[in-house]
């Protein structure tokens, strides 16, 4: 199993760009998002889901453990002859050395660590327009990325959209300061071990798919 690793600041288009890779190339690519996973768990309403759904709604971070134990149980379900495009993990250095024991120990790599370079400004415009499919996840803007039937979900025909809670104004910021501060130090980290993909993401969604396409192709095809 290769691992192929997604990350940026929130709302820099990582979910958007790992949705469509994996709809459009399902034999390919599976997509797993720490913060999707993490949702679905929230559905229980046990004591402790309503912990996670807490920390999630203030924009704090899952402790590493757990968050690793999360990601852990999801692989063990995935075919080994895929390229896992992990969206929104590794996100702090220790996450970092914990997928890159587990490659060791299992004999799996992090083939490329793609980052989302974008401004700050930009992230806030797309987060207040985001809207998702309340029944499978897919993601959407008002404006820039809307679904090709406007009502109906492109990948479920779902008709049932939300917003998500942690989308406003204030938690937002709070995302983006641990973000600079947790999450940011895994660029340089990253580039040292020669794996890192810096893509401009304040470009449209098409043209990131395009370059992105061409860079995983290689790394595919090897
Ligand atoms: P998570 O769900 O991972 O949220 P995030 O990292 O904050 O990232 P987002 O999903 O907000 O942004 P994105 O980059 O995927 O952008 P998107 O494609 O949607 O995590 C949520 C929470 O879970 C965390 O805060 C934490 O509590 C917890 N968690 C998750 N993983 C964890 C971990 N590893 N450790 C600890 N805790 C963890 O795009 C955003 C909007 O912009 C959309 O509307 C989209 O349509 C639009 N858009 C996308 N691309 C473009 C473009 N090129 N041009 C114009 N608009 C665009």
């Amino acid at each position: 199993m290769t691992f192929l690793v997604f990350i940026g600041a929130p709302g820099s288009g990582k979910g958007t760009q790992a949705q469509s890779l994996a709809a459009e190339h399902p034999d390919r690519f599976v997509h797993i998002s720490t913060g999707q996973l993490l949702r679905d768990a929230l559905v229980e309403g046990t004591p402790h889901a309503l912990y996670l759904k807490n920390l999630m709604e203030s924009g704090k971070l899952i402790p590493d453990e757990e968050i690793f134990t999360v990601l852990e149980d999801k692989l063990k379900s995935i075919k080994a002859s895929h390229l896992v495009i992990l969206d929104g993990f590794p996100r702090t250095l220790n996450q970092a050395l914990l997928l890159s024991d587990f490659a060791k120990n299992t004999g799996k790599h992090v083939e490329k660590v793609v980052y989302f370079d974008i401004a700050d400004a930009e992230l806030v415009n797309r987060l207040a327009g985001r809207f998702m499919c309340a029944d499978c996840g897919a993601v959407y803007h008002k404006h820039h990325n809307r679904p090709l039937q406007d009502g109906v979900c492109d990948l479920c025909g779902s008709k049932n959209f939300q917003v998500r809670n942690d989308d406003n104004e204030d938690v937002i910021a709070k995302r983006l300061g641990i973000y600079h501060a947790e999450t940011k130090p895994l660029v340089s980290y990253y580039e040292a071990q020669g794996v890192l993909l810096r893509l401009d993401a304040a470009q449209s969604v098409d043209s990131i798919k395009k370059t992105l396409l061409k860079e995983i192709k290689l790394v595919a095809a090897e």
